[in-house]
């Protein structure tokens, strides 16, 4: 059974502050060291949160170092290459983005929006959150431009991603149909570096990885070029979780660009949220209580109950649409000791130390539970963080086995501590 209080050895806040600093390497930080050398898009958004409860400064250049590296076309990378470490596949050689600061090619889940709005919000130092907001700003703004240019040339108030890594839930079953149409003919021998630093039943599969390369070499051969990526793509998938973020950050540009006086930013930001809120509508599933994924390819939903279609609850989605939510999560506790799996234990397909295709991830559960209790469920809201901070009792790790607690992938891992920074700091102040 689930413990009902926090065991006596429970991790404090500052055990998960020991982990975020022996994590940075001054303007950026590590996931973890080894398996994730560098900087990671949405990591580094989501560490921010954890960063700030201690150094706010530290916090902001967490962010703009990401931003740094944005490209001039507003796509901010998924990956910064600092500096050299060949403990990671697949590297510069691979991607060949040709920038000053070797950067991947692809994008991951927009945070950036959400996370800013919460350090202006919550900040000490006023006049130091107003300069460093003011000069994010355009850039979260130019980012989001890009996503509804480039990866909604149709406007349906929707984007997709072009690759299971841009979605941030790499080998979720919900790409599973899509990505099996990915050719691997001419893919590079590779040698992955990822299972030599984890436990590779914790990893994707081989035959997925070489779907990940192949459509990172058909990518390279466009010249990673974002007006001809889209409609050249084989893989093309709609996923509720990823446009919940996006349009979550929408909605928080807008409301930090009108407290900073940008009024035009503001109403453009909101239309956008507004409509795409209103195209989520799309992915809605009844029979299955929850949003699926929609392939663009084959215009059909993703028969796959995964927690992407539950993270759809952190944009500001209708509030009975929160409340199916909140009832399906319940209905996935009764198979699961700790919420939120990343996919339903009752699937067959369903592995629970495998990545995204079973494990809770801290990350994950606070987003859910961040829009549930805004949409008025906080019963639900305060069962998920309760279930994340029993599970951290086994220490911050990457991700955890939902029925047995178990820690998996990497360990002293970043954004975990960030999360029960979070979590411990402001369930605190709640109570
Ligand atoms: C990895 O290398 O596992 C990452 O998730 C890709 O960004």
């Amino acid at each position: 059974m689930r413990p009902e209080t926090a065991p006596a050895n429970a991790p404090t806040v500052e055990d998960a502050i020991a982990v975020l600093k022996a994590n940075d390497l001054g303007t950026y930080t590590v996931p973890t060291h080894g398996l994730y050398p560098f900087q990671w898009n949405w990591d580094s958004c989501l560490t921010a949160l954890g960063q700030a409860h201690f150094d706010e400064a530290r916090a902001w250049t967490e962010i703009e170092t990401l931003f740094t590296h944005q490209w001039e076309d507003g796509m901010v990378p998924h990956i910064v290459f600092h500096k050299h470490d060949d403990g990671y596949f697949p590297g510069p050689d691979v991607w060949q983005t040709n920038r000053p600061v070797p950067t991947s090619g692809i994008t991951q889940p927009p945070v950036a929006g959400f996370a800013v709005r919460r350090l202006f919000e919550r900040a000490s130092d006023k006049a130091l959150a107003e300069q460093r907001a003011r000069a994010l700003l355009p850039k979260i703004a130019a980012w989001h431009d890009w996503f509804f240019r480039a990866r909604d040339p149709e406007g349906t108030g929707l984007v997709a991603i072009l690759h299971p890594w841009e979605s941030g839930r790499d080998n979720s079953i919900d790409w599973d149909a899509a990505l099996d149409r990915v050719p691997i003919d001419g893919v590079i021998p590779f040698r992955r570096r990822d299972t030599e630093h984890a436990n590779p039943d914790h990893r994707p599969t081989q035959a997925q990885y070489e779907r990940y390369i192949g459509l990172v070499q058909h990518f390279r051969g466009l010249g990673w070029d974002s007006a001809r990526l889209h409609d050249a793509s084989p893989f093309k998938v709609v996923d509720p979780g990823f446009n919940a973020i996006l349009l979550r950050s929408c909605a928080d540009l807008a409301a930090l660009a009108e407290a900073l006086g940008e009024t035009k930013l503001a109403t453009d930001a909101r239309a956008r949220a507004e409509a795409g809120i209103a195209a989520l509508e799309m992915l809605w599933s009844e029979p299955s209580g929850q949003y699926l994924c929609l392939d663009r390819v084959t215009r059909e939903l993703v028969e796959s109950l995964s927690v992407g279609g539950l993270l759809a609850a952190f944009a500001p989605i209708p509030p009975h649409r929160a409340a199916r939510l909140a009832t399906r999560i319940e209905e996935v506790a009764a198979t699961a000791q700790y919420l939120v799996p990343s996919h339903d234990p009752t699937d067959p397909r369903y592995d629970g130390r495998r990545y995204w295709r079973g494990p809770a991830w801290l990350i994950v559960n606070y987003m859910v539970a961040d829009g549930l209790r805004a949409a008025g469920q906080p019963a639900i809201a305060e069962r998920i963080e309760a279930d994340s901070l029993a599970l951290i009792a086994a220490g911050f790790a990457e991700y955890y086995d939902p029925i047995t607690g178990e820690p998996c992938g990497g360990g002293k891992f970043t954004w975990t501590a960030a999360i029960a920074v979070e979590i411990l700091t402001m369930s605190e102040k709640r109570s």
